[in-house]
């Protein structure tokens, strides 16, 4: 059984790791795997794939950085006729990024079954490009495995029969609970000159908060407040940084004295930093749903989330942009931590509760679906 696995970016190879790891486990698949280029940084690919152990790809359609509409056509451009090579039994991609609904569409008018792992999360709002992706991909896909069961509701709403929705867990945590001890051990706040469960974590990398200077600027008003009561650690996404650069504020951020600018960082260590953070702020989505895990407080800087449950379930609280908003909600949670502080067991997630299947077994229950269905009847 030849499965084809698509990834793109820094989020699609954390999930795709404990999914090739699961499909090695049998002789009968065949795994394959392409990576689209749409990142190619080193820090943002390369050190992903030696990390998580995921093997060299296959093949590389180095398509690299554009406009949403080139870089979704490049990569179709070059899948078609990968795919009708390789004739592959199902096409397996995952989360939202230009590269899954690229692939997605590929494999749909090629007539090839195909697999979408993160399936029918909706944030309701399609100026996020990823809503858009996520929309057609669900469209296409014939196997539309879910994280959480308001995934599965969605998609219902939107007439995907039930035989095709299958509710796994979440790949994402599995590659985290298999990786968190190690992340921990390399002991990253010292590397910073920070105190374990002393500092707060910040990412920022989408449009809704990057591309428009004044949103970009408030967030920065925020942190500069924020980085008066504790560190600041921000690993900048390349394109913050240009827009930083754009919107001539990065020597603002840069004269913070207790936020620090860091390089993107690699999986262990950005999660090894995030596992021992007293606070994290992000927009991030995957971001929402590891901090759950972890019981670390998440602030998202967004006025919606595609991924309820870390809200209902989990630590994550939306806080939109604007930066009276965001301190304010900083500010309580710091003060709650503090009230806890005395213990530090509990900001380390030794009380964790996981949402359901978010139980390390997702790609067990992914592959072994694959397995049943996807056989070539020959
Ligand atoms: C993409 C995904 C987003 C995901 C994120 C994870 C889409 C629409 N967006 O956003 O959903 O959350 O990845 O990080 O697919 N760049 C580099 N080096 C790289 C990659 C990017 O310098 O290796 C710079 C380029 O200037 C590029 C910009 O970052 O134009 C944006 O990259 P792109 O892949 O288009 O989107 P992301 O913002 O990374």
């Amino acid at each position: 059984m030849k499965i084809v696995n698509i990834v793109g970016t820094r989020p699609n190879f954390v999930k795709i790791a404990s999914l090739i790891k699961e499909m090695h486990r049998y002789p009968d698949i065949e795994p394959v795997l392409v990576h689209t280029g749409q990142h190619y940084d080193e820090n943002m690919s390369r050190v992903f794939f030696e990390e998580l152990g995921i093997p060299q790809p296959d093949y590389d359609l180095g398509v690299g950085s554009g406009s949403h509409t080139w870089q979704t056509a490049q990569v179709m451009l070059a899948l078609e006729p990968l795919l009708r090579d390789l004739q592959p039994d199902v096409v397996v991609v995952v989360g939202d990024v230009n590269s899954t609904v690229a692939a997605a569409l590929v494999t749909a008018k090629l007539g090839i079954p195909l697999a979408h792992v993160e399936a029918g999360l909706r944030s309701f709002d399609r100026t996020m490009p990823e809503e858009i992706n996520r929309v057609v991909t669900d469209a296409l896909a014939d196997y539309l495995f879910t994280t959480e069961r308001s995934a599965n509701e969605n998609l219902r709403r939107e007439g995907v029969p039930d035989e095709k929705i299958f509710f796994v867990g979440n790949v994402m945590i599995d590659t985290l609970l298999r990786y968190r001890e190690r992340a921990v051990a390399l002991g990253m706040p010292a590397r910073y000159g920070v105190q374990a469960h002393d500092y707060a974590v910040l990412t920022l990398h989408r449009p809704s908060s990057v591309d428009v200077p004044e949103v970009l600027s408030g967030i920065l008003d925020a942190v500069a407040a924020l980085q008066v009561r504790l560190p600041v650690l921000f690993p900048v996404h390349p394109r913050t940084l240009q827009r930083l650069a754009d919107a001539r504020l990065l020597e603002r951020a840069r004269s913070l004295p207790n936020l620090r600018l860091l390089e993107p960082l690699g999986y262990l260590e950005f999660l090894g930093l995030m596992a021992q953070a007293r606070l994290v702020l992000t927009d991030s989505g995957g971001i929402q749903e590891e901090t759950t895990i972890l019981s670390i407080p998440c602030l998202t800087l967004r006025e919606n989330s595609e991924r309820p449950v870390t809200i209902s379930e989990g630590t994550n609280e939306l806080v939109g942009t604007s930066p009276e908003r965001i301190l304010a909600a900083a500010q309580r949670r710091l003060d709650q931590a503090e009230m806890v502080s005395d213990n530090p067991l509990c900001l380390m997630g030794r009380d964790s509760h996981y949402p359901e299947l978010w139980d390390g077994r997702a790609a067990e229950r992914i592959v072994r679906i694959l397995r049943e269905r996807c056989q070539r009847s020959s």
